[in-house]
């Protein structure tokens, strides 16, 4: 019990009061009872399907970026996890970043995008790296007066958009592509849906120490996380020289918070953490005991949570291939 209470007061609502906080956590835990903490993923979302093309043009077109050499899809891997599998990624003139690459993959369920949640939703996102001169290294003004020199692309645009190409129209149909890059039926989710014999017995009881052990506090709603703020490393000093939301409001409380990424197609997204710091999902399971819990745990129940989490591989949609 009191780890939970360490670890809430660590939570988002660092603005909130303690007596507040104490209310939340008693109601919080008998919700985790009580209610679905984690929710499918939904086989189908509406969106406008021309844009959607579009976006998905774009999204592959290395045209985005300053030399014309990479692509959003050069990191942002769609036939694997939607990420890139490194450390950090590699962008124009083989510059290296400076954080972990997060799927791309159910990223419209996230509550803000980024580690430090500095863009509000994914059209306010698709215009970073565009300009991160690390990534893509354009200007927007050069990207929409390049594009608007392809034929192809001046006509695609002026049949959606009255006012053609501008920056906020690039961003628009990228974010519909995006609405589309989500990985349904997992087995988990099978499970959810009262399959009981989509995930095996290990996973089931990794599921229960999840909830036990209170990973779910940070980790939960539909993307098992991505939904609220958490600092990194609360047990034990994680080290990390990046400090997160802090670099974006200048808040003291906003040191080394991040966002809490979420969990859905974890087992194929390694590196793990935003410095991209450990290799394994073993290894990270580990580490979040002991640094976001406070706890250990025996090499069975460890081997049962990521037993669990390998079976929140979803499925690749159509449109992603
Ligand atoms: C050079 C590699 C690279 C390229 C190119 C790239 N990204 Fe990313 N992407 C990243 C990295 C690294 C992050 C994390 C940055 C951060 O949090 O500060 C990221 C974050 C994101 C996120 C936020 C996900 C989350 O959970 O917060 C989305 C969405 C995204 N990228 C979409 C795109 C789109 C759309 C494009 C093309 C316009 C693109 N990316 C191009 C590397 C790249
Ligand atoms: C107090 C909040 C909190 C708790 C509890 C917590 N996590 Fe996390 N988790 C985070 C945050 C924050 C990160 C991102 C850390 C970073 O790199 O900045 C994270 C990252 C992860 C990652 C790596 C994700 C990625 O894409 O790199 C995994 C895997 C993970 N957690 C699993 C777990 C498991 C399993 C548990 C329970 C044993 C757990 N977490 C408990 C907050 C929490």
């Amino acid at each position: 019990m009191y780890n939970f209470i360490r670890v809430l007061q660590h939570s988002t609502s660092s603005r909130i009061p303690s007596p507040s906080k104490l209310v939340i956590l008693l109601i919080s835990i008998q919700l985790l009872y009580a209610s679905p903490w984690i929710t499918p993923i939904p086989h189908t979302l509406q969106a406008d399907h021309k844009k959607a093309m579009l976006g998905k043009k774009l999204f592959f077109d290395p045209i985005l970026s300053k030399d014309n050499t990479i692509a959003c899809v050069s990191c942002h891997n769609l036939l694997s996890g939607g990420d890139d599998n490194q450390n950090f990624s590699i962008g124009i003139r083989g510059q290296i970043g400076n954080v972990n690459a997060p799927t791309i993959y159910n990223a419209l369920f996230n509550f803000r995008q980024f580690w430090d949640g500095r863009a509000k939703d994914l059209k306010e996102q698709a215009k970073g790296p565009i300009q991160n001169p690390v990534e893509m290294g354009h200007s927007l003004q050069n990207t929409v007066s390049t594009l608007k020199q392809k034929k192809s692309y001046a006509d695609a645009f002026k049949e959606i958009y009255s006012d053609g190409i501008t920056i906020d129209n690039i961003a628009d149909a990228i974010a519909e592509f995006e609405k589309l890059l989500i990985t349904p039926d997992a087995p988990f989710d099978r499970y959810l849906r009262g399959e009981k014999s989509a995930i095996s017995k290990s996973a089931k009881n990794g599921y229960k120490l999840f909830i036990d052990k209170g990973c779910i506090l940070c980790h939960h709603g539909i993307n098992i996380g991505g939904n609220m703020y958490n600092t990194f490393g609360i047990f034990k000093d994680a080290n990390s020289t990046n400090m997160g939301r802090y670099n974006i409001t200048k808040n003291e409380n906003d040191k080394y918070l991040f966002k809490v990424p979420s969990l859905r197609n974890i087992a194929k997204t390694a590196p793990y953490m935003h410095d991209g710091r450990i290799q394994t999902l073993r290894e990270a399971v580990i580490f979040m005991t002991l640094y976001q819990l406070g706890r250990e745990m025996s090499e069975k129940e460890i081997d049962d949570i990521v037993s669990f989490l390998e079976s929140l591989t979803g499925v690749i949609p159509e449109i992603a291939k």
